[in-house]
């Protein structure tokens, strides 16, 4: 077991990356002789759920599937859960799934009586190498993603990539958009090294799986360290492609697509608009789509029937968390590992780009 430890903040905390079953002690420490709660979905549980039994005693609170786990009656249901099962300020939840139970659980331990501890136990792609770390939380609400929620950093992550067997590979691609976006943030060495071994990962490379999970945990805790709740800008380079994803992921109905298939589009949106407003290459631009949709991801509008609707697009951009006094901000490229954040952008630039972008 490799042990990262997160030192930003009020609260550090440990990120185990390692077989789930060395874990035991350490949950058996924190359970402190009660039964955890042990928030997952009916899926995982069946799949992964045996074997936590077999660490710690855990009370199970099922939750919906994917996004639509994202919901305020959600929210509602677990709160109502703790507090049938007499959670105290000093109980630590666990969240067992993919990033959706990471969200919904996290906002609800961080709400329950002002906060519990919350212990995240993340079993897809996407959830071990980038949402279970950084402690953001979130319901969806208004058809907006994640717009409400809380900054509440996790008492301990248990990171075990073998428990990646079981996940089909539209999810695994999905969340392979995240681990790229690690590369092209400001790591060009990193997306080289996708371009060079992503296919083998998605077609089950176990020690690559760990080492890209690994990589990107270790560079989401530094953009994340300096700006924890991701005020001054450090942190905001970690939402390249985002306020495009996030719009297509509205504009299509949430949880029409996966998260990750609106990023690979999303990051090829920002690196089409940096190329548009002069900051970037097309050479790069071609680079980053090239590599995404060899791996099988959607990098074009039209792929998702979404060409010809930037009027939708641009509403959901302006309504964006990032938006701020001076209008919109974008985080886009100067070239791959050159992320930035640009506020005040011109509207109408960008209401040109998305009515034409295919
Ligand atoms: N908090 C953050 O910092 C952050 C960062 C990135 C993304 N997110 C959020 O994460 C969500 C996406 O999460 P996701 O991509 O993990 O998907 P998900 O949690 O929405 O869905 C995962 C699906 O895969 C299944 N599954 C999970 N683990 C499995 C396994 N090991 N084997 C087989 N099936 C398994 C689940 O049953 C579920 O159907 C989005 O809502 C996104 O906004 C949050
Ligand atoms: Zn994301």
């Amino acid at each position: 077991v490799t042990i990262l430890r997160a030192g930003a903040g009020e609260a550090p905390y440990d990120i185990l990356l390692g077989p789930l079953d060395e874990a035991g002690p350490r949950l058996t420490a924190l359970s402190r002789g009660r039964a955890l709660p042990l928030v997952t979905d009916a899926h995982v549980f069946a799949l992964h759920g045996d074997r936590l039994k077999a660490l710690v005693a855990v009370e199970p609170i099922l939750v919906p599937e994917g996004e639509a786990a994202k919901h305020w009656d959600v929210l509602a249901q677990l709160l109502g859960d703790f507090s049938r099962l007499d959670v105290t300020r000093d109980t630590p939840i666990i969240a067992f799934g993919g990033g959706s139970i990471g969200d919904v659980a996290g906002l609800a331990a961080s709400l329950f009586k002002r906060g519990c501890p919350i212990v995240h136990i993340p079993t897809t792609l996407l959830a071990l190498a980038d949402s279970a770390i950084g402690g953001k939380t979130a319901i969806d609400w208004d058809n907006q993603k994640n717009l409400v929620g809380t900054f509440h950093q996790p008492s301990l992550v248990i990171a075990d990539s073998a428990l990646l067997d079981t996940l089909d590979a539209r999810q695994l691609r999905a969340g392979y958009a995240e681990i790229v976006k690690y590369g092209l943030i400001d790591d060009l060495a990193f997306f080289a090294w996708c371009e060079a071994n992503g296919a083998a990962l998605i077609a089950g490379d176990q020690t690559l799986r760990h080492a890209a999970i690994e990589h990107c945990i270790a560079a989401k805790l530094r953009l994340v360290a300096g700006d924890i709740e991701d005020r001054s800008g450090a942190r905001a380079q970690l939402n390249l492609g985002h306020s495009f994803a996030h719009a297509i992921e509205s504009a299509s109905g949430l949880g029409a697509l996966l998260h990750g298939e609106a990023v690979a589009i999303g990051l090829c949106l920002a690196f089409g608009f940096s190329v548009e407003l002069g900051l970037c290459r097309v050479a790069d631009e071609t680079r980053v789509a090239r590599h995404l949709a060899l791996i099988g991801l959607p990098t074009r509008l039209d792929e998702i029937g979404l060409s010809g609707r930037g009027d939708d697009l641009l509403d959901a951009i302006r309504r964006d968390k990032k938006a701020g006094p001076e209008g919109i901000a974008l985080v886009l490229a100067r070239g791959i590992g050159q992320a930035e954040i640009f506020r005040a952008i011109d509207p109408r630039r960008l209401a040109q780009f998305l009515a034409e972008a295919v």
